[in-house]
């Protein structure tokens, strides 16, 4: 592990570090049920755990624009139960064997547990919100959830045609991971008792960082021996056309442009023709183009941040939002 990254991933936890190991605690024990096949799986969740950035970006947030409170501990909860449903559910929708350096769920257990553990962990996180009354961030979070599966099926739309502009691209990620990201900083301001304005400025942060943030996604798909965990180059062999091949596509010839589709729709399992195309991306500039993209995302987020005043949350928000786009997993 990349001890330069872990350091700095500690040092932007500062702020609210108490409060983070608090979440935890109460993140592990809403996992708790009386069937023995749904704990051997949420034992396995706990032990591979994610990086838990959302929680993050939702105490930050919260700090930002007032006080931590109960309500910031309830979002926190629900937004990464949510967030861990979800990637359940897509490894199952991508049918993708690794996840977090491990087996997912789906590869040790088959879909059909998967598909259900899922949902058993949306239901504790409507469950959460309802015991506790919290209906705002009920709705924040409702939301993001039917953003994201609106984003997830318009993708395989997409997917199935091939016909994927720019313009559609940012639609397919505002919906499957900005709004979980915006839903972070809104929930987070809500809690913490901001103004609508306030919280609006908040989820439009998010927004931007989340688009950032897929873009990253995405480009780890084209690098070999990524360390996020996950396998790459399997994003053409879905046939899920993303920012570097777009940009690729849009800047050949209309003859040339057909024939690299043709071979996405027909060879997309054939590993040697999906390198071939991976390198036509990299030779295009579409890296470098999705890489200048995402820096941008990211400095409309900082720009609008800047516009609460300066403090340790503030400061530790910028940071994670930069870590967003340079995090190597
Ligand atoms: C992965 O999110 C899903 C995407 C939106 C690309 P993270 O990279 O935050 O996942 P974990 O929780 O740390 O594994
Ligand atoms: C992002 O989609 C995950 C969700 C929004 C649920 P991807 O399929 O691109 O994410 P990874 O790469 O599997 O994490
Ligand atoms: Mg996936
Ligand atoms: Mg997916």
């Amino acid at each position: 592990m990349n001890l330069h990254i872990m350091s700095t991933i500690r040092d932007i936890k500062k702020p609210v570090e108490q409060e983070l190991k608090i979440f935890e605690k109460q993140f592990n024990a809403s996992f708790k049920s009386n069937i023995p096949l749904l704990n051997k799986v949420t034992k396995y969740l706990i032990r591979r755990k994610g990086k838990q950035m959302r929680p993050i970006f939702v105490m930050l947030s919260a700090q930002i624009t007032g006080t931590i409170t109960n309500d910031t501990y309830i979002a926190a909860n629900m937004i990464e139960l949510l967030h861990t449903a979800t990637l359940i559910h897509d490894d199952v929708v991508d049918d993708a064997h690794r996840r977090r350096g491990f087996l997912s769920i789906n590869a040790l257990w088959k879909n059909k547990i998967a598909v259900l553990v899922g949902d058993f962990l949306l239901s504790k996180g409507l469950l959460l919100a309802l015991e506790n009354k919290a209906y705002d961030l009920l709705h924040i979070v409702s939301d993001a959830t039917r953003e994201m599966s609106e984003g997830e099926l318009l993708q395989i739309e997409k997917a199935r045609n091939l016909d994927i502009e720019e313009e559609v691209y940012f639609e397919i990620i505002k919906k499957k991971t900005a709004s979980l990201i915006a839903s972070c900083c809104a929930a987070g301001a809500t809690s913490a008792g901001a103004d609508k304005e306030k919280i609006k400025l908040m989820h439009d942060i998010g927004q931007h960082v989340g688009v950032a943030f897929q873009i990253r996604d995405d480009l780890f798909d084209y690098q070999t021996n990524n360390l996020t965990g996950k396998p790459n180059g399997v994003d053409l062999k879905e046939k899920k056309l993303t920012l570097p091949i777009i940009y690729m596509l849009n800047n050949v010839d209309k003859k040339r442009k057909n024939s690299i589709i043709k071979t996405i729709r027909n060879h997309h399992d054939n590993r040697k023709k999906v390198n071939d195309i991976i390198n036509l991306v990299n030779e295009s500039g579409g890296i470098k183009y999705a890489e200048a993209t995402m820096n941008s995302y990211v400095n409309k987020a900082v720009a609008l941040l800047e516009q609460f005043e300066a403090s340790d949350a503030r400061h530790s928000l910028i940071k994670l939002i930069q870590y967003s786009i340079q995090r190597k997993r």
